[in-house]
């Protein structure tokens, strides 16, 4: 607790204890009061008694009744009820009018012996009112007698509750002002704290505590709890990198029109996000198996603006207008796609060649070797260049926000920026950085690294691959680098270099009309003819070899070796899409995938069981995530990916927080998903060891897991990824303008 309210604590229960013990001293104040009054009418009564003593005892032996007079006018006296005198012989001789009938000298006290001699007490019960009477010895001898004094008691029930009033208003009084006391302490704290805080906190924005030369107040006594808080806070701030926010589609949108008003916005990438194919005489829309395209299609959908990229489809020149634009998506239109055309040579030399053959292996730490040929370089210069020309012609402004995206276009920056000087080019890297000796292979790597730097940010999933891309700088160029500011200067020209872990769309779209996950178990169980009982395990993706796609079957097969109490109780479902599928790598893994399959089905199975569904087709992703919903295990087990959004995609097809993930730690998502089983996909005993603790794992510990991830990409979904580009995009252009308008003043 801080001091703060442990004080106003520490006067509340003060207070509380004060007034109940106020309260308490109520029943207590009756008796006092009772004791005191008694000895009050006692006094008093003694006092009148000395002052007529003589008188009575002159008259007693002569005409007693000549004292009725002297007796009344004291009766005159609220205090006293009534006066009488009783002779030696114990008979009233002389008394008031008021004097009640159940006095009698008798019941006052005997007179004929010494005790008779003492002043003496009574009280009586004078129909409902208590009175009290004295009776006082006189006279002497034979002419002796008692002089009564008698008292009403009713003033001292009237004090007794007049006391008790008094004692709860002074309890209240002492509340109110206890109250106010701890009213005022609490704000005269807060307004301290207050300047506390606001003092630490400029002293955590300058980094360091100021020395106040005068302090005006003593320091602050809630300061370093305060700091300490403070510095929590910010860390997770830091850690969330300043974004605490739920983001959407609306945050991105308004982050645009707030942060970039009035930018032209474009993305750049080889693969279209909507391909028009010719099937059966009509024409058929496809949505490409591409991370990248599933991360940057939401946020085209959010932003607007114009994609640029291949149009690749059978039928994409049919679907175009005279400017090759179409709107998209089909039905409900958010952008413009521009589709650039190419030669199916100029596609060979560039895409599968150059891109493909050359970069992704040399990337990709698959152990595929990478192969450069000069008229492979010479496709991919020309392509680069066209898209370039492109995007200038497709720009209205000369400041446009172009987002270029990934490997196909490392020189694209450069050669936009030659003629939109003044544009922002955000580039994405979607594949791993590898290490300075390895990138040091290509034999255009002065070439591409200087292309990419023609970027305004340069982004990268991983920390760890920024890292990588300074080292290969450091080690091939000539330039300035600013590890602390995370930036590269070239020829003049500021490149920020970050990481920016790419996401989903939260919810997912493909989630929309999903059945239940007991109904997506049931249709998938009942496509394939599998048994109700049966255990599913899934992997889906292209079909690529750094996927590790043969390293996951080699688990199953051992797997079903060490663990036959899965024989015949569960299936893996391997999806692959067909993916570059012209080149030898790509149709050797193919065929190794499907030889494997069958090997492994005829050593565990039966005419009736098959261990392992290999589905070589593409699936468009609302049946993907029918399938990830019935899965009861998914495995990605890449041998090196940038992030994997798979691994992303089946936690978000998990709203019942089922299932299990076996995650690679080769895949940039393994660094954020740390909840799932995570494997080294080379090691087939570890891997097949996680699928067997996924199958079996307890339901509680599984729903933990995937909740936790859940919230996870929940957060940090793809409009955050997007966000933060464009934050940073707009922190530059104004950092920008304000030096153009420096450059301005000192011409
Ligand atoms: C990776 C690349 C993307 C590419 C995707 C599909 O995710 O980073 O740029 O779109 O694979 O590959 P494809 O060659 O079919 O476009």
């Amino acid at each position: 607790m801080t001091r703060l309210p442990r004080i106003a604590v520490i006067i509340t229960i003060a207070t509380i204890v004060l007034a109940g013990l106020v309260v308490a001293f109520v029943p207590l104040s009756q008796g006092l009061i009772e004791r005191w009054s008694k000895r009050d009418l006692e006094l008093r009564s003694s006092l009148v008694f000395r002052s007529i003593r003589d008188r009575v005892e002159q008259e007693m032996t002569g005409r007693p009744a000549d004292l009725a007079p002297l007796f009344e006018r004291f009766t005159n006296d609220e205090r006293i009820l009534a006066l009488g005198l009783c002779d030696s012989r114990g008979r009233l001789v002389v008394a008031t009018g008021q004097m009640p009938q159940v006095i009698t000298c008798a019941a006052v006290g005997d007179n004929g012996t010494e005790a008779g001699r003492a002043v003496r007490f009574a009280t009586f019960n004078n129909s409902g009112n208590r009175v009290i009477v004295g009776g006082y010895p006189v006279g002497t001898g034979g002419s002796r007698g008692r002089l009564l004094i008698v008292h009403e008691l009713r003033f001292v029930a009237d004090r007794v509750l007049e006391a008790r009033w008094y004692l709860i208003a002074g309890a209240l009084a002492l509340i109110l002002l206890a109250g106010t006391l701890a009213a005022l302490t609490v704000i005269l704290l807060q307004r301290r704290l207050m300047k506390s805080v606001l003092a630490t906190i400029n002293d955590l924005r300058d980094g360091q505590p100021k020395v106040l030369d005068k302090p005006i107040l003593p320091p602050p006594p809630v300061t370093t709890e305060i700091r300490s808080l403070l510095r929590d806070f910010r860390e997770k701030i830091r850690l969330e990198d300043g974004s605490p926010i739920e983001w959407s589609p609306k945050t991105l949108h308004d982050l645009l029109d707030n942060e970039l008003p009035d930018t032209e916005v474009f993305v750049v990438s080889n693969r279209e996000p909507y391909i028009h194919n010719h099937a059966d005489g009509r024409i058929v829309v496809q949505r490409p198996a591409s991370g990248l395209v599933s991360a940057l299609e939401p946020v085209m959908r959010a932003c607007g603006g114009t994609w640029v990229a291949h149009g690749s489809g059978t039928a994409d020149r049919d679907t175009v207008d005279a400017e090759d634009h179409v709107q998209v998506p089909p039905g409900s239109p958010a952008y413009r796609l521009r589709r650039v055309w190419m030669t199916d040579e100029e596609q060979e030399g560039y895409y599968y060649g150059l891109a493909n053959e050359g970069l992704w292996p040399l990337c990709h730490i698959a152990y595929v070797r990478p192969i450069f040929r000069e008229s492979d370089w010479q496709q991919y210069v020309a392509i680069n260049q066209r898209f370039a020309d492109a995007v200038v012609r497709e720009a209205t402004r000369p400041d446009p926000v172009i987002m270029v995206q990934d490997y196909h276009f490392a020189l694209l920056p450069r050669m936009i920026r030659e003629q939109l000087p003044k544009a922002t080019i955000l580039t994405f890297w979607h594949i791993p950085w590898p290490n300075a000796e390895a990138f040091g292979i290509c034999p255009w790597k002065e070439e591409i690294i200087e292309g990419l730097l023609g970027s305004t940010v340069l982004g990268f999933h991983t920390r760890s691959h920024c890292n990588n891309f300074f080292d290969t700088v450091d080690r091939y160029m000539e330039s300035r680098i600013d590890r602390e500011q995370a930036s590269v200067t070239l020829g003049g020209h500021e490149t920020m270099v970050r990481p920016y872990p790419i996401s989903i769309e939260w919810p997912p779209a493909a989630m929309e009309g999903q059945a239940s996950v007991p109904d997506c178990r049931a249709t998938v169980i009942a496509h394939y003819g599998l048994p109700d009982d049966i255990r599913i395990g899934i992997g889906i993706e292209r079909f690529d070899y750094t996927k590790g796609i043969l390293d996951r079957l080699h688990a199953m097969d051992d797997l079903l070796t060490r663990y036959p109490e899965w024989l015949g109780k569960l299936v893996f479902i391997q999806v692959v899409a067909p993916t570059r599928t012209k080149l030898a790598s790509y149709a050797t893994l193919q065929d190794d995938a499907i030889r494997l399959t069958e090997e492994i089905n005829q050593r565990h199975g039966s005419e009736t069981y098959k261990p392992i569904l290999l589905v070589i087709r593409h699936h468009e992703p609302d049946e993907v995530y029918q399938l990830f919903r019935a899965a009861d295990v998914c495995v990605v087990s890449s041998l090196h990916d940038g992030m994997n959004l798979v691994a992303k995609e089946f936690v978000a097809s998990r709203d019942d927080e089922g299932g299990v993930l076996v995650l690679s730690r080769f895949a940039g998502a393994s660094s954020e998903l740390g909840e799932a089983l995570i494997i080294n996909p080379y090691d087939i005993h570890g891997m097949s060891d996680a699928m067997h603790r996924a199958l079996s794992m307890p339901e509680a510990e599984r729903r933990e897991r995937m909740h936790l991830m859940r919230t996870h990409v929940r957060e940090r979904n793809v409009y955050r990824w997007a966000g933060q580009i464009l934050l940073d995009a707009s922190r530059l252009r104004k950092r920008q303008k304000v030096a153009d308008f420096e450059a301005g003043s000192s011409l």
